[in-house]
């Protein structure tokens, strides 16, 4: 969470730090400012509310920094305001830092600063780091630098920091400890951020610093790279960035979450490129080749994600049980974590992760690596966190995904992991090789269903203005469709504030069903699958109780046309691959309506996409 950018050497700052901060904006937008370098003086800016805000406030700023730090912020410590907003600044004003992350022992490092006679003009735990960085710059006659890596070395907890010192404006010092930090490398200028969306406009050519080290970046010199404990160096490994700014804009769509909605057809064609081929019987994960004979004979698999990853976990652990025979448990990371589960050599741990940046989810990892397991990542983000750490693992290969609500980044996890449990099938022999065969060739005919449901979207407005004005939705599903049910529930309720809740179909008798009356409505999933009769069965004890029915399903009969309220249609397909079609609609209808009722549909008020605080 929050966004950071910094740039040396370039020929205006301003711009790219503005640049560079609206792409960064989904990783929190309560407040945002820069600090830019004029003949030698620091002059900051900086105001609550968006990146579009701190523009207008720096319209009359002149054009004429080449070096400068930015930040776009989703508060932790301290309310959204222009007195906590980044940059911040030493007491001396000395140094000044933009930060991501969270300083742990930020209360005891204050009150002994406090001590010394500092007074501290925030409540941010970023300026008690910029305040001590500066309060061992005036004690100890060390370089900015070295002040830099001696606080750090006094701090707790996950940081990713730009700091510029006034005393050397001609360099950045920037440092990541459990947050992340990509460096651009162009010719006679650097660039710093969160990740590289905001780079790949200016240089395809990039550092990912790794973690518990730092870097200093002054323009036209090689980067000096080295550990943060020791300062031992280290050489910079250049990396080429597979990226393309198109993939950044909203090309021509309203939102971003529709763009990223109608990019499905092909996101899920990418995630299954050079992976499964329809001719030759092939299901090839080069990335996990290595480990695919120990996955397939774990004793369980452990899937640790959260959010809308954790509801692909859901769909994983039906495919991996039903056709790879595997046990498997899904996890929220942030409940695995702290309950000293039991976890093997025997075990595989799967991450699942959109950014490879989720704290709790990597903080899962460490742990099941610390105890042995093979730790395997299914992340989106090309060289993120999670991505490094792992001992192996599959690229979903979506691109990237702007919109908070998460789209397309699902549906390519779900698409990987049910070709992983595929792969897994073939080795385990638990289901007929044929089996696999004809699942495997309805994986690749879903890119082309997932853009018959796209081409007909006419509906959806009308439902939406059915729906716009309810307080509560129920979403219910069995089987694969119950993680459905959840994401449903989750979608509409972060984009349009209506509260939905998310319920396994059977589970209505013992409790939800209070809840229906005429003004709650339940969104059923039901494909044509073993499970279609039982949960029709809910549908009649809803009708009886007045409640209204939506129903999405691959199967409509005429008694289902008959009851149902509303009814989506989608493609036919195999049971385990329905997922891949009946969450279309429910992104669609989430969509719609949060758009009638004048939501601010890519960046929901209170959220952020990238949630690098525990
Ligand atoms: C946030 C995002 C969700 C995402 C979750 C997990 O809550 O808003 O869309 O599902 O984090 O993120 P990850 O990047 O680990 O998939």
């Amino acid at each position: 969470m929050c966004g950071i950018v910094g740039c040396i050497g370039v020929s205006n700052a301003k711009e790219v730090l503005l640049n560079g901060l609206s792409r960064l904006e989904y990783r929190g937008y309560d407040s945002a400012g820069v600090a830019l370098v004029n003949n030698g003086d620091v002059i900051i800016n900086k105001c609550q509310g968006k990146v579009g805000q701190l523009a207008d406030s720096v319209k009359n700023v002149a054009n004429t920094s080449t070096t400068g730090i930015g930040h776009t912020r989703w508060a932790t410590h301290g309310v959204p305001s222009d007195v906590n907003a980044h940059p911040h600044q030493g007491h001396n004003k000395r140094f000044s830092l933009v930060h991501n992350g969270i300083i742990e022992n930020h209360a005891a490092l204050r009150e002994r600063l406090e001590d010394q006679g500092i007074n501290f003009t925030s409540q941010t735990d970023s300026e008690v780091l910029v305040c001590l960085i500066e309060s061992i710059a005036a004690m100890s006659a060390v370089s900015g630098e070295e002040a830099v890596r001696l606080a750090l070395n006094e701090v707790v907890g996950a940081y990713a920091i730009v700091v510029l010192d006034s005393e050397d404006p001609d360099q950045l010092v920037v440092a990541r400890k459990s947050s992340p930090l990509v460096i651009g490398v162009s010719k006679d200028a650097y660039y710093v951020a969160s990740d590289a969306t905001p780079i790949v406009a200016y240089t395809k050519e990039v550092i990912y610093l790794e973690d518990n080290h730092m870097a200093v970046l002054a323009a036209s010199k090689p980067p000096v790279i080295f550990s943060i404990d020791k300062a031992t160096p280290k050489p910079p490994y250049i990396e080429n960035l597979e990226m393309d700014l198109q993939s950044l804009e909203k090309a021509g769509y309203e939102h971003f979450m529709l763009k990223e909605i109608h990019e499905q057809p092909t996101s899920i064609a990418d995630s299954l490129r050079g992976r499964l081929s329809g001719e030759r019987a092939l299901i090839k994960l080069g990335g996990i080749e290595q480990y695919e004979n120990r996955m397939a004979s774990a004793r369980r698999i452990i899937i640790v994600a959260c959010g809308t990853s954790w509801h692909a976990g859901l769909v994983a652990e039906y495919a991996f049980e039903q056709l790879a025979g595997i046990s498997v448990e899904v996890e929220y990371a942030s409940e695995f974590r702290y309950r000293q589960p039991i976890i093997t050599s025997d075990d595989v741990v799967v991450a699942i992760s959109q950014s490879g940046e989720t704290a709790d989810t990597l903080a899962a990892l460490e742990l099941a690596k610390s105890a042995g397991a093979l730790v395997i990542g299914v992340c989106n983000v090309v060289g993120s966190s999670i991505a490094r750490f792992t001992d192996a693992g599959v690229y979903t290969h979506a691109g990237p995904e702007i919109s908070v609500a998460s789209t397309k980044a699902f549906t390519a996890q779900v698409t990987v992991l049910t070709a992983m449990a595929l792969r897994l099938a073939q080795i385990n022999d638990h289901i007929k090789k044929d089996v696999v065969s004809q699942i495997r060739d309805q994986l690749l005919e879903i890119p082309g269903f997932v853009e018959q449901i796209l081409k007909n979207t006419t509906q959806y407005e009308a439902i939406a203005k059915d729906l716009r004005d309810v307080r509560d939705v129920l979403y219910i599903g069995r089987g694969l469709s119950f993680p459905v049910a959840l994401e449903g529930a989750l979608k509409l309720k972060e984009i349009s504030y209506i509260h939905a809740e998310g319920y396994a179909a059977g589970e209505m008798k013992h409790g939800p069903i209070a809840l229906i009356d005429t003004d709650t409505p339940t969104i059923i999933i039901a494909p044509g699958d073993r499970h279609k009769d039982k949960t029709l069965s809910n549908l009649q004890e809803i009708k009886a109780r007045q409640g209204r029915v939506l129903v999405v399903t691959n199967q409509a009969d005429t008694s289902l046309k008959q009851q149902a309220d509303w009814l989506i249609e989608v493609p036919p397909t195999h049971e385990v691959l329905t997922p891949l079609l009946t969450c279309i609609p429910i992104q669609l209808l989430a969509y719609y309506i949060a758009r009638q009722k004048g939501c601010e549909i890519d960046q929901p008020r209170n959220l952020a996409k990238s949630v690098t605080v525990e």
